[in-house]
């Protein structure tokens, strides 16, 4: 009887002192912010001409953080007004991210202008986006996709990282809705979304033993905050189809398609507050989160639903589209 007592007493003691270690770990985890100002600290962040690289680079500038700012285009008039705009501790880098000599050459100046603390973050933010039906598109259009949006981010990583492990920092990758949620016409930019993202999670597990944190961001529609919506006329996707091409398409569909996709992207979130603000925390944080997905409160019901889903009943939602019902009537058709 004692003994059945006494191991009551011990399970219960155990179970006391796990609820208040998880307590206590709670709150050392609500310490909300590591790095209170960024100064003494540098980040780097790629595709900073517009969007949301540059304005996370003007507000990591305004935290005190050195900021080495990637431009494609270092003449052009975004990262003339981003230097404009900012401290003198913001520096434009010229960093195409599909180029080695750019990515060395950055690394260099980067490495000759560290402040006291080292380079705390990079943040791999540079990407492009478009929209084609598999069967529109050619192999190079999957190479180009790929090489800016994936192997941008593999090639930067892969030199800056000695630098951030050093510091223990952050490395924040710049995934999307697109990397779990396949639909229509985004082949290529899911192809190289997916492969970001697998990419940093074993970053990510290989980066734990040395205190390096690994972040992704998954935005929805915010087409409009930025300039990532690829503006293009039905008449330019169908000047890019080959002659046995457009005997096979519908030229008619093409210009609804173009139509339907230019007004999906209307309904977007207009600013990018909730996207900087992930941003910043994945790299400020003490804990920042493996993953930040945003998007309308709508969408994040259907997309946590997402993944519990059978891939046949998520197939099935696109032909409630009155689209999608278009499409299979008009698409092979002449
Ligand atoms: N906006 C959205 O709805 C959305 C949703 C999900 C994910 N994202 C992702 O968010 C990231 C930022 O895009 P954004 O929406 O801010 O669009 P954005 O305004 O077009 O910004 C993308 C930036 O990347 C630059 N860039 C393009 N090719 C490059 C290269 N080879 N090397 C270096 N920089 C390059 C662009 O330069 P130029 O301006 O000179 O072309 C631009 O500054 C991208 O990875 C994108 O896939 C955006």
């Amino acid at each position: 009887m004692n003994h059945i007592f006494l191991i009551g007493q011990i399970i219960g003691i155990f179970s006391v002192s796990a609820v208040l270690i998880f307590l206590l770990a709670k709150l050392v985890c609500r310490q909300p912010v590591i790095v209170p100002d960024g100064h003494g600290y540098a980040v780097l962040i790629t595709g900073c001409d517009s969007g949301f690289g540059h304005q996370l680079a003007r507000c990591l500038d305004h935290k005190g953080f050195v900021v080495f700012a990637g431009c494609l285009c270092p003449e052009g008039a975004g990262a003339l007004s981003l230097q404009s705009q900012s401290s003198r501790n913001l520096k434009i880098l010229k960093l195409d991210v599909t180029s080695d000599h750019d990515v060395q050459q950055a690394k260099k100046t980067v490495q000759e202008n560290l402040p006291e603390r080292g380079l705390w973050a990079v943040v791999n933010n540079a990407g492009i986006s478009d929209w084609a039906e598999i069967e529109w598109s050619t192999i190079e259009d999957f190479h180009n996709m790929v090489d800016i949006n994936l192997f941008g981010s593999i090639r930067t990583s892969i030199a800056f990282l000695p630098l951030v492990r050093a510091a223990k920092g952050r490395m924040v990758f710049m995934s999307s809705i697109f990397s779990f949620f396949y639909c229509l016409n985004m082949g290529a930019y899911s192809v190289s979304k997916r492969g970001v993202e697998a990419f940093a999670d074993c970053l990510r597990v290989e980066m734990a033993s040395f205190g390096v944190k690994v972040s992704i961001i998954q935005p929805g529609n915010f087409g409009r905050a930025t300039n990532i919506v690829k503006m293009k006329t039905a008449y330019d996707i169908w000047e890019k189809l080959d002659d046995d091409r457009k005997q096979r398409f519908n030229q008619q569909y093409i210009k609804l398609a173009n139509e339907y996709f230019l007004s999906t992207t209307k309904s977007g979130f207009k600013d990018a507050d909730l996207v900087i603000n992930a941003m910043l925390h994945a790299v400020t944080a003490a804990n920042p989160k493996h993953r930040y997905l945003l998007a309308s409160s709508m969408d994040m019901c259907f997309f946590k639903l997402l993944p519990f889903l059978p891939t046949t009943l998520t197939d099935a939602v696109f032909t409630l589209s009155s689209m999608y019902n278009k499409r299979k009537e008009m698409l092979y058709a002449k």
